[in-house]
């Protein structure tokens, strides 16, 4: 026996979410799951939006047979591509051959590139603004190129005012029976996983987000199912409002923190000095984070989050230490903008990785370096205490 949420009327919630699984896309630490999100709308024609992983496949069609009590499925609309949405289709066709899969064009080629023979299932093309009507409901096409991947669509619910929205706005997190974010409790942890699954997934895409944002505006949404994360359907306009800062590359507060690499504490304690003169600056919310220990996923959403940033790192072999270089390599990747930067470097010989640093840095959109670098020569001496004073009264007034 099988149960599935209602989401509204006649929309199911017939995702499921992984507990098991370590690492998103084999890259990111998700020590509270993720929930790979699929809808099904039960009307005059049925309809499933997305599929889901393969890893709760067993879930996603328990709950597909439940939602649909006996009816045969019409449509599979794809809005996305990525396996983690995807893989299951081939797997809906064989069980339900009289369906119809809804591609766009460029998801209809790409799909192509999953399987070894030729489409031959039934499927329908739609375009920007096509209407698919499946008796009350009548969905719209926005197609959202980039917002992941370059086939990506969303489908409005012209009825019901639902955005389906593919990736955008999701979240990590696996959803525990609770699969409305007005049932979670929404706090600085919550956020700090959306914000890390946000900037880390996404992150590289801001200005496509801003288009299907913009987009978004045009039509009156009243909740928004995203593939990821709960369900939102009160207080739209907090989280859109940080999908906006964060699409923008624009800070959400003015905190400062200190990323540090320091293979034997001398570097480190510079930036303890750092943070108890900010301190007595009366600088609150500092954050410490050292560039070895935190995976760089929890770095980037800091970074995105902060406009106030310090990096300070050990040279090593003639450059620069290798975490602090990997976490730079994913800021340029991801588009990192708009940040104030303060360098500290420390070396006891040939220092060299501060201006590769800062050469990095500037090869970043509209990133300030403010301050002379901060040299510290094994470990820190009374000049370089005077420049921590500078640097601290500095900071504490930006
Ligand atoms: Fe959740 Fe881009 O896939």
């Amino acid at each position: 026996m099988k149960i599935v949420r209602k989401i509204k009327n006649d929309l199911y919630y017939i995702g499921a979410s992984d507990m098991r699984l370590h690492l998103f896309e084999n890259l990111f630490p998700i020590n509270e799951g993720v929930s790979y999100n699929s809808y099904c709308i039960i009307d005059s024609k049925t309809c499933v939006l997305d599929t889901v992983d393969h890893a709760v496949e067993e879930s996603f069609f328990s709950n597909l047979n439940c939602a649909l009590n006996g009816r045969k499925l019409d449509y599979l609309i794809v809005n996305h591509l990525e396996p983690d949405h995807s893989s299951c289709i081939q797997e809906v066709i064989l069980r339900y051959p009289d369906v119809t899969v809804v591609f766009n064009e460029k998801s209809y080629a790409m799909f192509q590139k999953f399987i070894d023979q030729p489409i031959t299932f039934a499927t329908h093309i739609v375009k920007e603004n096509d209407i698919l009507d499946l008796g009350h409901h009548k969905l719209t096409f926005l197609m959202a190129p980039m917002v992941h991947w370059p086939e990506v669509m969303v489908t409005y619910d012209m009825t019901d005012k639902i955005l389906f929205s593919a990736d955008a706005f999701g979240t990590f997190g696996a959803l525990q029976g609770n699969i409305f974010a007005d049932e979670v409790n929404l706090n600085d942890t919550f956020y700090a996983e959306a914000r890390r699954y946000y900037t880390n997934i996404v992150g590289k895409f801001g200005p496509a987000v801003q288009a299907i944002l913009k987009k978004a505006q045009a039509v009156e949404v009243e909740m928004i199912c995203p593939l990821h994360g709960p369900i939102w359907r009160k207080n739209l306009k907090d989280f859109i409002h940080r999908y906006d800062l964060w699409s923008r590359y624009e800070a959400e507060d003015q905190d400062i923190i200190i990323i540090y690499g320091s293979m034997y504490n001398n570097t480190y304690h510079v930036c303890e000095d750092l943070a108890l003169l900010l301190a007595d600056r009366g600088v609150k919310n500092i954050k410490l984070y050292d560039v070895s220990k935190v995976d760089i996923s929890y770095l980037i959403a800091e970074i995105f989050r902060v406009k106030n940033i310090v990096l300070a790192f050990p040279n090593y072999n003639g450059g620069i230490y290798p975490k602090m270089h990997d976490l730079l390599n994913d800021m340029q990747a991801l588009n990192v903008s708009n940040k104030n930067v303060a360098i500290i470097e420390n070396g006891t010989w040939a220092l060299i990785a501060g201006k590769k640093v800062r050469e990095l840095l500037l090869s970043m959109k509209n990133i300030e370096i403010i301050f002379e670098p901060v040299r510290i020569e094994t470990t820190e001496k009374k000049a370089n205490l005077e420049q921590l004073i500078g640097l601290a009264d500095l900071l504490a007034h930006l």
